[in-house]
């Protein structure tokens, strides 16, 4: 049967997309959006502009590309913002990062150069490898909420934005556990007034973002946006919030492969994944502090795909290592090896080894674009709180309380898609395909 679907309001108008970090993934993602409107690239890697949906029945013959199912934002529509500590414009920035070619950069340079970002909220206390300048002042975390909810009105006016969506692809923050200031929105705001240091800077742009209606993407494994307290703020709001940890290169490997393996009944006594990484990113990551923030992230994957609590003879106790090294030479080209060690019938050993040369901001910037869009259709589609079905885009899936976050890339891709169909009213494909047989 099909459903009605949603109402969802149209995209007239521009959209601003505000970042949180200008650094290697920012740029990029500018950059490449730029490039794409020039006509000088396509939009690989990101499925709101390549990917289809199909509707139907398999004979139907009803395959639209997903900009064309649902109404997202054109590409032309889209003004950037960002905040960073360090004041470089997004040209300089760009250079810096490193991983765009210098012509392709210089090529972009007038749009590149006119993104020149706003002063941050930042203390190093949460970041303790960087140091910058373009810092805002306040006399307690509050007040530097009040004025990232300044800047936010004050850029949608300049700007003359219609909606805004916010995504922070700011640096990994150190590790911080859900505590009794993030567990009420009273308890939150009063930790606000007091400068409590359970509240991290990622916390500030979020409450800020919720405060102003603003949808709220987390690129970063901080706890962010992930806390009773902002959940119940955007819920309360009618905001779209998502998170943790944009899913790319190793872990993105991980989704895809053990899924497989449990589906073929194989056993698995360990995966070790080790990573070389010589970005800003990496140099961040290199305090064990903000390493922890990314290990907790990257650990809980395996665990939720193989439960081995239901299959205790196949994963009971299987070890998972995870290594980031900080190797300059290799800036954002990061290198990722994994060795799996599995097992088949009657017990016998076998080992997968992968190698996956990627590049980091490569890989991120088309989900930075995807989550944006899909954010702003969320609330044209008056979805508020967490949206679980973007789970896709994470590696650590923010969900509502009582329900463990869903790792398999292919069942996350299907939820995303059937929320899609759901929105449009179509029907929900199950696979199940016995009219066929009829
Ligand atoms: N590239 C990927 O594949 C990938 C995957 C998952 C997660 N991430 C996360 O995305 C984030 C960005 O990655 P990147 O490679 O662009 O890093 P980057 O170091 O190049 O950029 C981060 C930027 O954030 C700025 N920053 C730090 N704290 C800030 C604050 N409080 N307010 C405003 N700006 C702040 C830094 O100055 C820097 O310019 C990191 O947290 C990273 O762990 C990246």
């Amino acid at each position: 049967m099909v459903e009605k679907g949603v109402d969802i309001a149209p995209a007239n108008g521009k959209l601003g997309i505000l970042l949180v970090g200008l650094g290697a993934v920012s740029t990029t993602f500018v950059a490449g959006v730029e490039a794409i409107r020039k006509g000088a690239a396509q939009p690989i890697g990101s499925l709101t502009q390549m990917g289809t949906v199909r509707l139907g029945k398999r004979t139907d013959n009803r395959c639209p590309k997903i900009k064309d199912f649902v109404p997202l934002a054109d590409l032309d529509d889209i003004v950037f913002g960002a905040w960073d500590i360090f004041a470089d414009s997004a040209y300089e920035a760009a250079l810096h990062a490193g991983v765009l070619e210098k012509s392709l950069v210089e090529d972009l340079r007038e749009q590149l150069d006119s993104l020149k970002p706003m002063p941050a909220v930042f203390s190093q206390n949460y970041v303790k490898r960087l140091n910058g300048t373009n810092i805002k002042d306040g006399k307690n975390k509050m007040e530097l909420a009040e004025q990232i909810i300044r800047d936010i009105a004050d850029f949608k006016a300049e700007k003359g934005c219609d909606r805004l969506v916010i995504v922070w692809a700011a640096s990994t923050e150190i590790f911080l556990e859900i505590s009794d200031v993030h567990r009420t929105i009273e308890a939150f705001e009063k930790g606000l007034y007091d400068d409590d240091a359970n509240i991290a800077p990622s916390m500030i742009y979020a409450y800020a973002a919720i405060k102003s209606g603003v949808p709220f993407a987390n690129g970063a494994p901080n706890l962010t946006v992930d806390v009773p307290a902002l959940a119940r703020l955007a819920e309360q709001n009618g905001v779209p919030i998502c998170g943790k940890d944009f899913k790319t290169g190793q872990t993105f490997m991980k989704t895809m492969i053990a899924p497989g393996l449990k589906a073929r009944m194989l056993g698995l006594d360990g995966w070790y994944s080790t990573n070389i990484l010589g970005n800003r990113d990496g140099e961040v990551l290199d305090d064990p502090e903000s390493f922890k923030t990314k290990e907790e992230s990257k650990l809980s994957v395996l665990e939720h795909i193989l439960q081995p609590d239901v299959y205790p003879e196949l994963y009971k106790d299987f070890s998972h290592v995870v290594r980031i090294n900080y190797y300059p030479p290799r800036g954002d080209n990061k290198e990722g090896w994994d060795a799996i060690d599995i097992f088949g019938w009657l017990g016998y050993k076998m080992q997968i080894k992968i190698d996956f040369m990627c590049r980091d901001s490569i890989l991120a910037a088309p989900l930075c674009l995807d989550l944006a869009l899909f954010m702003d259709l969320a609330q044209r589609a008056k979805m508020k709180g967490v949206q679980e079905w973007l789970s896709f885009y994470f590696k650590a899936p923010q969900t509502a309380p009582e329900l463990y976050p869903e790792h398999d890339i292919f069942i996350q891709l299907m939820k995303l898609k059937n929320t899609l169909r759901h929105l449009k009213g179509e029907d929900l494909i199950t696979h199940l395909g016995l009219e066929y047989y009829d």
